[in-house]
């Protein structure tokens, strides 16, 4: 247990949210708490404007950004937090599953006035997957927002997680007054545009007391008794087991942009949020307090410069230390690499640090050396489990514009695939190349950059399948004839899995009907 200071004081965390719910915003309230900025708009949203006037300047701005706030990492209270940012655009919206794999919990920000929205359950469903601990903020409620008893319970059946109110709002909009802290029972009265310093905190053990009164008057304060009642009633105090389990989401109301109730979560946050746990692997459990280092790479992000192929590889320490210039061994390759600049994200230096600990996220510079899902070890092999890949939404088959880079066009397809910008699927029984995607952007990009960085021309044909299922079957004749009777709609994805491409959910049912021997997955885990 060598590092078990280092380890206790990391909390490795991502924001997500519905684009415009205001995860940008609580993510630069959270750096200004932390001292990693001292400016409010230092935090640069990584959102794809939707009136830009070229998506592309805005792909690339975005790249630019989104390398220096991959991870944003400072220190509050005395603990370590690394915040790992997720792209805003639907469009990549694999990207932030991925890095959804490499944090140990999430604050979900939920807009008061939207409720819960279409991205906000596809988040939901990929925490659930793992487990994963959450904490909701419920933001701006300085506008008119839903009822919120009505907003809990919609929260509860649409995203299938039982919710634990910590702090609780009087009012909403024009109205709002603050929020009353169940937990230190103490009443928070709402000013815009708080700093930390100035916040109006009232400590109120006693809800009868006329002080409440004197606060927010007579109606409100009525209210405010009758809703701690009834909450009390059903919620109790907070189970952190069942939380750390992924069981009870704890719930905070505020708004962002006001940096109002911020405080409330961040000090909650670094009080119950877990602490750099163990994974499981191929092999066995690994603890983050062993003393030899693993870690797994859950994003690869090209350089910006189209000369360089150099791309930089975010590796997450599961175990033991990372040092610079110490060699580890390469898992897939069989290799053994030793990183001599390794990247640090920690906002005081972004500069090459010599270690990093359970926890952390180190970005090694690449040559071309890795994919997602690849583990370093100090010898041992084994694979971290859980790193799935989904299935696109949008299939298109690549075509060669130019038969004299057909060799750039392969590389270039497999260095992005490799990235994770794109699954490259191959058709059975032919060579016809299918790229999946999640959004039309991913194949600009793909476009774009596979001119730009490897010189090769493609376009894409539309394809009319609607989703991939791994197939997998106990009965290897069952599949084989399968797959040959189904020839047309199968392919190999990348690592050779057989993959089942549906035209459309009726399909799909029939054939899942049909053919009861075999089995048909969402998402194929990179290593099971
Ligand atoms: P995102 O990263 O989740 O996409 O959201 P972001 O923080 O960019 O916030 C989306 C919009 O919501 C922004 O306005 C932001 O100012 C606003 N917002 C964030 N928190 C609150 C809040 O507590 N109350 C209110 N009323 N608004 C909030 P915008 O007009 O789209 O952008 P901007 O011009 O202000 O940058």
């Amino acid at each position: 247990m060598k590092y078990e200071k280092e380890i206790e004081r990391r909390k490795t965390f991502a924001i997500i949210s519905h684009p415009d719910a205001g995860k940008t915003t609580l993510t630069e309230k959270f750096l200004l708490f932390g001292g990693a900025i001292q400016t409010a708009g230092a935090v640069k949203s990584n959102k794809i404007k939707k009136h830009a006037t070229s998506d592309f300047m805005e792909i690339e701005r975005q790249r630019g950004i989104s390398v220096a706030t991959s991870v944003m990492s400072f220190e509050y209270k005395n603990m370590l937090i690394n915040l790992l940012d997720t792209p805003g655009h639907k469009d990549f919206a694999e990207d932030t599953y991925r890095t959804l794999t490499a944090v140990d919990s999430v604050v979900l920000v939920i807009d008061s006035v939207n409720g819960v929205e279409a991205q906000t359950r596809r988040l939901m469903e990929v925490c659930r997957m793992r487990d994963t601990p959450v904490i909701v903020f419920i933001n701006k409620m300085d506008r008119d927002g839903k009822n919120r008893f009505d907003l809990l319970e919609e929260i509860e059946n649409e995203l299938k997680i039982q919710l634990h109110p910590m702090t609780w709002p009087i009012n909403s909009g024009k109205d709002f007054k603050g929020v009353y802290n169940l937990h230190d029972k103490s009443l928070l009265l709402f000013t815009a545009n708080t700093k930390a310093s100035e916040e109006n905190s009232v400590v109120i053990n006693d809800l009868g007391q006329t002080l409440l009164e004197d606060k927010i008057g007579h109606n409100d304060a009525n209210k405010l008794r009758e809703d701690v009642e009834l909450i009390d009633g059903v919620y109790g105090e907070l189970n952190s087991t069942d939380y750390l389990n992924g069981k009870i989401a704890p719930v905070f109301f505020g708004s962002a942009i006001n940096n109002f109730g911020v405080k409330e979560l961040l000090d909650t946050f670094i009080r119950i949020a877990p602490t750099p746990r163990s994974r499981e692997t191929t092999k066995r459990e690994v603890s983050p307090a062993e003393d030899k280092l693993s870690g797994f790479v859950f994003k690869i992000h090209a350089n910006l410069d189209p000369k360089h192929r150099d791309r930089i590889a975010f590796l997450r320490v599961c175990s033991g230390r990372f040092e610079r210039n110490k060699y580890y061994h390469h898992v897939r390759l069989d290799k053994d690499f030793r990183f001599s600049n390794p990247y640090t994200f920690l906002a005081r230096s972004k500069d090459i640090i010599d270690d990093a600990y359970s926890g952390d996220v180190v970005g090694l510079f690449d040559t071309g050396n890795f994919k997602i899902g690849d583990t370093l070890t100090e010898g041992e092999d084994f694979y971290f489990t859980g790193i799935p890949s989904f299935s696109p939404e949008l299939f298109k088959e690549l075509v060669n514009k130019d038969p004299m880079k057909t060799k750039q066009l392969e590389k270039g397809i497999r260095q992005l695939t490799d990235e994770g910008v794109a699954q490259l699927f191959t058709q059975f029984g032919g060579n016809k190349k299918i790229i999946g995607c999640v959004g039309e952007l991913q194949f600009e990009v793909i476009q774009y950059r596979l001119l730009h960085e490897y010189s090769a021309a493609c376009e894409f044909r539309a394809l009319p399948f609607y989703k991939a299922c791994w197939i997998t079957s106990k009965d290897e004749k069952k599949l084989d004839e399968f797959t040959r009777f189904k020839q047309s709609n199968i392919a190999e994805d990348k690592d050779g899995h057989l993959v089942y491409l549906a035209q459309s959910e009726w399909f799909l049912n029939t054939e899942r009907q049909n053919n009861p021997a075999i089995e048909f997955h969402f998402t194929s885990e990179i290593h099971k």
